[in-house]
């Protein structure tokens, strides 16, 4: 049977006024799913705000990696997803790349005990497991240059994986060197490694649109999300995560035009006017895009039928090593 939106509304929220469900959902989900969330945020808020939570589900509207964090931080928690959507970024590193990375760098002359790890928390736990392990940690786009400023105080490499974007731009806001795996130069000359994984949704974002947007509105801001490429970010006006764009966005004078350049559905619902999204090309996020409403009533109904679909499992070794590594961000 087909319901309309309104109607899916009324059911899901039939549903959670009966069961002990949170629903969580990511800036970047669709308007009518994101209406819906008890707790929405960027991946560093949804994490946790979401542990501090005390319903026996959570169900999580997001990309796969940020559903396993929830899990791996309090595994006690049952954590469902409408649609276990994959983060291309994340999905590029796997534990064996991520072997195969340290190999390489020990292969230079860059002995483990002068590694310090820290993984985007847009990875696997597996890869989160194996940096934890190393003694690293975990970052987000809102914390990565307080995570990096601090790991640097080990006076070690620190190898950054898996958004080589993320990684250079911060290394360039604090003066650093970096080279990205496989670019041929000397890792011993870089202070910070970054592996070759990056988003396809921020390299949308080109020099031609801030050219563009510049000339027809002389006035503009631009504003960007750190996944996007350096040669963006050292042209915008502003680089923030997703919580730190809307906090800047939301304090402009309403006449201050601003080109955005991260995720479609978060930009277009920032500000009735004067807000644009900086590029020709929608920059949808494919993954984030596939939870519906419809998603959403089917796991509360499975859930209230007493018979949980899509719930994440992390086995324990992993989930020991990734809560270490995300628990050393939280305490920072
Ligand atoms: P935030 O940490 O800023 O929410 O970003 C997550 C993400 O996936 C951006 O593409
Ligand atoms: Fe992953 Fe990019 Fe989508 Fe963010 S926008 S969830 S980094 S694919």
């Amino acid at each position: 049977m087909q319901f309309t939106n309104e109607e899916l509304k009324t059911k899901i929220q039939e549903l959670k006024d009966k069961l002990s469900v949170t629903v969580v959902a990511h800036f970047y989900q669709r308007d009518e799913v994101f209406e819906i969330g008890d707790i929405t945020g960027d991946s560093l808020e949804l994490a946790t705000r979401t542990r501090d939570d005390d319903a026996e589900f959570v169900l999580f509207c997001g990309v796969g990696f940020m559903g396993q964090s929830v899990k791996v931080l309090s595994p006690n928690k049952r954590v469902v997803m409408p649609k276990i959507a994959c983060c291309a970024m994340a999905s590029m590193i796997d534990g064996m790349q991520y072997d195969n990375t340290v190999k390489a760098m020990n292969k230079a002359g860059i002995s483990n005990e002068n590694i310090l790890p820290i993984t985007y928390i847009n990875s696997d736990a597996e890869v989160k497991a194996k940096v934890g392990e190393m003694g690293g940690l975990v970052c987000t786009s809102s914390n990565a240059k307080k995570i990096i400023t601090t790991a640097l105080k080990e006076g070690k490499k620190i190898l950054f994986v898996p958004d080589r974007c993320l990684g250079q731009n911060i290394a360039n806001e604090m003066g650093l060197k970096s080279c990205v795996v496989g670019d041929g130069s000397d890792m011993n000359e870089a202070d910070i490694i970054c592996y070759d994984g990056f988003c396809s949704v921020h390299q949308l974002f080109s020099v031609e649109d801030i050219e563009f947007f510049r000339k027809k509105y002389p006035d503009i801001l631009i504003a960007v999300h750190p996944e996007c490429d350096p040669a963006i970010c050292d042209k915008a006006d502003f680089v923030g995560s997703t919580s730190q764009l809307i906090k800047y966005i939301k304090e402009l004078d309403s006449e201050q035009k601003v080109a955005v350049g991260t995720e479609f559905n978060m930009v277009n619902r920032l500000r009735p006017k004067n807000t644009y999204v900086l590029s020709s090309t929608k920059p949808e996020c494919p993954t984030m895009n596939e939870t519906t409403l419809k998603d959403v009533y089917e796991t509360l109904k499975a859930i209230d039928e007493g018979q949980p679909i899509n719930e994440i499992q992390v086995d324990e070794n992993t989930q020991k090593w990734a809560k270490i590594a995300l628990e050393r961000m939280m305490a920072l």
